[in-house]
């Protein structure tokens, strides 16, 4: 049976007993409404550690005012039984209140990382990330973090976090899980209505050109950042958020498409707003 620990107090004789048995422990962050992306990374972390913990959370401080948090789906009896299925020993799922009581007014913010890309339509977005993980991080004292490069930014600037506040949990990054046509799997695919969702391929297939234009000897990141905004203008339920080419590492943008330079694309589908990404 997977064990539901709701407290912080609740989690913490667990977590010496871990010690005490010398288990490595590795950390899974979620907000729940999983799907195959967050069960493959419980499957890489049961790789490489003795015992797997996911958290759901769905963090109020990473939503914006306009956005979706009251909305955003919550479907905690199937998260458990796919959990369960998927063996793993022990999940946190703590109320907003046990994370933020009253009075909390202290935040982390990876400065410059966040400026970037998402910042357009998200700007404080990364702040509530990087706070909830590193409070995450000081709760469960993982040995190790696993993360999915679908989120490839939250990635860059998780990793930065770790290494400029000095973290020693180890960083585990899976690749993105995608559906047979090719669209990334994310809890807000469900806001789709069926002509968004038909709509949608349109990131994964913007992705695919773009490598194949490199692939034929294109290096000018303009000439296919062009190329993709006329598609995505094509398609009448797509808005473009942002298309940028940018080094995989730093997230700086690249005039020329080097070895590591990342695409990343955010686009609205109808009012939904999916974001996708492909290593060139
Ligand atoms: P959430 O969107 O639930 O995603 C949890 C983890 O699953 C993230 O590391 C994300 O990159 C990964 N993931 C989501 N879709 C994926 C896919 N199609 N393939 C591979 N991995 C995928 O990301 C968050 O939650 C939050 O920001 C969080 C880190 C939990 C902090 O609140």
């Amino acid at each position: 049976m997977v064990q539901v620990v709701k407290t912080i107090a609740g989690l913490r004789p667990l977590r010496s007993k871990l010690r005490e048995q010398k288990a490595k422990v590795t950390l899974v962050p979620t907000m729940g409404a999983l799907h195959a992306g967050h069960l493959s990374l419980v499957q890489q972390a049961k790789k490489i550690s003795d015992y797997v913990l996911v958290s759901i959370f769905v963090n109020p401080t990473q939503f914006g005012p306009d956005e979706d948090f009251q909305d955003y789906p919550r479907d905690l009896n199937r998260d458990l039984s796919l959990l369960e299925e998927s063996g793993v020993g022990l999940v946190f799922i703590p109320e907003v209140a046990e994370i933020y009581p009253a009075g909390f007014q202290t935040y982390v913010a990876v400065e410059e990382l966040s400026q970037k890309l998402c910042v357009i339509s998200r700007p404080s977005h990364f702040r509530g990330v990087t706070t909830v993980v590193l409070k995450l991080f000081n709760i469960v004292q993982p040995e190790s973090a696993a993360f999915g490069q679908k989120d490839a930014q939250q990635v860059v600037i998780i990793r930065r976090m770790l290494k400029d506040l000095n973290l020693d949990v180890e960083l585990i990054t899976c690749p993105i899980v995608r559906e047979p046509d090719g669209l990334a799997l994310s809890s807000r695919n469900r806001y789709l209505n069926e002509a968004e969702r038909k709509a949608a391929i349109i990131l994964y297939q913007c992705l695919q050109w773009a490598k194949q234009r490199v692939e034929q000897g294109e290096a000018c990141s303009e000439g296919i950042l062009q190329g993709i905004k006329g598609s995505i203008e094509r398609e009448p339920l797509a808005r473009l958020d942002y298309a940028e080419i940018v080094d995989a590492e730093n997230l700086s943008g690249k005039a020329l498409v080097e070895k590591n330079s990342l695409l990343a694309l955010a686009v609205f589908i109808g009012k939904t707003r999916l974001i996708d990404n492909m290593v060139l």
